[in-house]
């Protein structure tokens, strides 16, 4: 089947109705939907499906084992997110078997599918959480404990779905089995419309933070309270806000983002007891984004100071800068004919595993430029390029 094929078939999976887009969260029913449409797509195909202590699909052409040429990406969306980025790595992976069963091609060393569970963090709060934990970035316990907005855990999550959280943790078998890991995606910005190409191979991604700030101060009525009185957390909130705008734009390729903010209890006539935001912070180069947050930081003391109200800041999560392998690239490259390589600010699993297996990336073209929206997009023609790249990229790595 062509990838666009597969892409239709779970469009009408986990759409956000009231938000556009899809909402495909760890463990909803949109995102088990998916596992077990992958599930039946990969046996239909003769792949031998297991599921890793974490959580993570893995789809077998030939018995598992050690060396072997994996290929994938994950299924989850952000909330509200295009029908593109993860599942176009997962369906061109489907297809791409399929183009090399219809050549009569025969992989010399195992190849694999896999799929990543809760890339985008979007219900747990941490991204990329099948890899690290795979990969042993991300503390078990410290993964069981996190909590989802309605304060379920993820270990609470895993057991109604049916998984086993007390195995989740370092998996250095399954890492082991990976010879190399490439992961196909939608570009996620203008670099391949500006290229005027369909393709690129991905060179590097530049460090990537997430933090909590928690302000409190006094609930209390929002016509009985004179302005004087209060300790509204609303406002050093709000100058966190403007200070990621002024501090990134005056930091060379730096990228700041409050996305997500939570007052408490939420009422237009109350003044907030409390207000959780997310601060999703990136820079280029080691130390600069734990650096250029500190500068918000400031700011953010400073106004709850001035408030009357208090402030915890925590690391949620916290990726070095990531240089793809240099000859997968290169090799990539060659089978590929050519192709521009794009450095990215977006983060991906293949990032992750990048730290201890040679790992790579191949973007495809999207042509609005935009992503973790509904206007996210890809071309016909470019998905099947992709496709048939990828393809192209599996029989040389695993000839
Ligand atoms: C994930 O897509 C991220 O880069 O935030
Ligand atoms: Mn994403
Ligand atoms: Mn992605
Ligand atoms: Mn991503």
């Amino acid at each position: 089947m062509k990838a666009i094929e597969l892409l239709a078939d779970i469009a009408g999976v986990g759409r956000d109705v009231a938000r556009g887009g899809y909402s495909r969260h760890l463990f909803d029913a949109g995102e088990l939907e998916l596992r077990d449409w992958f599930t039946e797509q990969a046996m239909r195909r003769d792949l031998t499906v297991r599921t890793d202590r974490n959580a993570n699909i893995w789809a077998w052409w030939g018995s598992p084992g050690p060396g072997a040429v994996v290929t994938g990406s994950h299924l989850d969306s952000v909330p509200g997110g295009g029908a593109f980025d993860g599942p176009l790595g997962v369906t061109s992976a489907l297809a791409a078997v399929d183009i090399l069963r219809d050549k009569g091609f025969r992989p010399a060393k195992p190849l694999a599918i896999l799929v990543f569970a809760e890339e985008e963090g979007g219900r747990f709060g941490v991204p990329c959480l099948g890899s690290r934990l795979l990969t042993g970035a991300l503390d078990a316990d410290r993964a069981r404990g996190l909590r989802d907005g309605a304060g379920i855990t993820l270990a609470e999550a895993a057991t109604k779905a049916g998984y086993e959280p007390e195995r989740f943790g370092a998996d250095p078998e399954a890492l082991a089995r990976i010879g190399c890991f490439v992961e196909l995606h939608v570009e996620q910005g203008r670099g391949l419309i500006d290229l005027d190409s369909p393709l690129a191979t991905g060179s590097s991604i530049i460090a990537h933070g997430r933090y909590r700030f928690s302000f409190a101060g006094q609930g209390n009525h929002a016509g009985a309270t004179l302005i004087g009185d209060r300790h509204d957390p609303m406002l050093p909130a709000a100058a966190v806000v403007a200070a990621a705008r002024t501090v990134a734009a005056a930091t060379p390729d730096a990228r700041a983002t409050v996305g997500r903010l939570a007052p408490t209890p939420g009422g237009t006539n109350v003044i907030a007891s409390t207000v959780d935001l997310w601060l999703d912070a990136r820079v280029a180069g080691a130390g600069r984004t734990p650096a250029l947050v500190a500068q918000i930081e400031a700011v953010a003391k400073e106004a709850a100071a001035q408030e009357g109200c208090t402030l915890t800041v925590t690391e949620e999560s916290y990726t070095d800068d990531v240089v793809f392998d240099e000859s997968l690239r290169r090799g990539m490259d060659r089978v590929l004919g050519g192709v521009p390589a794009l450095p990215t600010g977006a983060g991906h699993d293949a990032g992750v595993l990048a730290a201890h297996v040679p790992s790579g990336m191949l973007y495809v073209r999207n042509p609005t430029g935009i992503s973790h929206a509904p206007e996210e997009f890809a071309e016909a023609a470019d998905i099947a390029a992709g496709a048939h790249g990828l393809a192209l990229v599996l029989e040389e790595l695993a000839r």
